[in-house]
């Protein structure tokens, strides 16, 4: 299995919440519904909802216009873009022409989509604005084309193709997002806000919110109907912004910069039971938890009927 589904590397991606986003949806009876991203990014848990059959659709929403592209391209022109994978030299001229490509283009172009994708496979830690893995004189350790899969890269954005008419695509800022196209999807279904981060946004992503946006956001989340929940990264504006949603802290490895950990919070909506299992636990810790209480289980339900038993003799 992949280590994520998606063709895009993302700085803070949250694919690693995965195996605890299907617990959750397990837990809320969600399986088999509607998984909605207002701010996908690589949108790696949803691609591993779908291909893998824990939901049935998804909605993935980006404002930033080069995200849009790319997965427009995908679900759109997917021979185009995997012809222009197979073919383009993964080169420092190459890697010139494509930044000046997201310079000069912001309408959703299968141009601005590869582009995307160029850059953000060829540039360090998969940040757009970000200069080339190896410096442009390439004297590094790594070259620009050490994350170039092309083959694997093909592969995932083919299986997400397959899938094209199960997913619907949004290039809204998610308040709008949330106001015009969350009423009309199914009630069945977990809307996860990952919004930009309180403190780290700002390097990371090329559209970037300030305290009054965070303050918007809220009172938008506040109108939903549908199960959702919101992560962030722990700071003390997000939870007295949450206070009363109760935020809860975790943490998740991130490697954005170095691999470290990150403190985050999560925020259960209303209509949301919270999961028994910890934001960032693998699919084999959930696995191996799940074995434990039910062997306690077990163990609890025969000392129980052991002392009905001898209770009767
Ligand atoms: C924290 S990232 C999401 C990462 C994603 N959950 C993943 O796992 O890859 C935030 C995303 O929100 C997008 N974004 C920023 N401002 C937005 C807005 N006002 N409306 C919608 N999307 C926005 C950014 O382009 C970025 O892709």
């Amino acid at each position: 299995m992949p280590t994520t589904y998606s063709p895009l590397r993302y700085p803070g991606g949250k694919s690693q919440l995965t195996p605890f986003i299907v617990e959750l949806l397990r837990e809320n009876n969600l399986l088999d519904g509607t998984y909605v991203e207002p701010f996908a990014g690589g949108a790696g848990i949803a691609w591993h909802l779908l291909l893998k059959g824990f939901v049935q659709e998804v909605y993935i929403n980006d404002l930033n216009p080069s995200i849009y592209a790319f997965w427009k391209a995908v679900l759109e022109e997917n021979d185009k873009l995997c012809g222009l994978i197979e073919d383009t030299p993964i080169t420092i001229d190459e890697w010139n022409k494509q930044k000046l490509v997201q310079h000069s283009s912001n309408t959703a172009s299968l141009e601005l989509g590869f582009s995307t994708l160029f850059l953000n496979r060829t540039n360090r830690s998969g940040i757009i604005k970000a200069g080339v893995i190896g410096g442009k004189s390439q004297d590094g350790n790594y070259k620009l084309d050490c994350r170039f899969q092309k083959q694997a890269i093909i592969k995932k954005i083919q299986d997400i193709h397959l899938f094209k008419d199960e997913i619907k695509l949004f290039n809204l800022d998610a308040n709008d997002f949330i106001r015009d196209i969350l009423p009309s999807v199914e009630q069945k279904s977990l809307i996860n806000i990952d919004p930009p981060y309180y403190i780290k946004g700002k390097g990371l992503y090329q559209n970037f919110f300030e305290h009054k946006d965070h303050q918007s956001l809220l009172n938008s989340i506040e109108t939903i109907h549908h199960p959702w929940i919101v992560t962030y990264d722990n700071t003390p504006e997000i939870n007295s912004l949450y206070a009363k949603h109760n935020p809860k802290t975790f943490e998740l490895n991130y490697s954005a910069q170095k691999k470290c950990k990150g403190s985050e919070v999560i925020i259960y909506g209303p209509g949301i039971q919270a999961c028994q299992f910890e934001p960032g636990m693998t699919f084999s810790q959930v696995k191996n938890l799940k074995k434990t209480l039910s062997d306690n289980m077990i163990m609890k339900k025969t000392k129980q009927e052991r002392y009905e038993y001898d209770e009767v003799v």
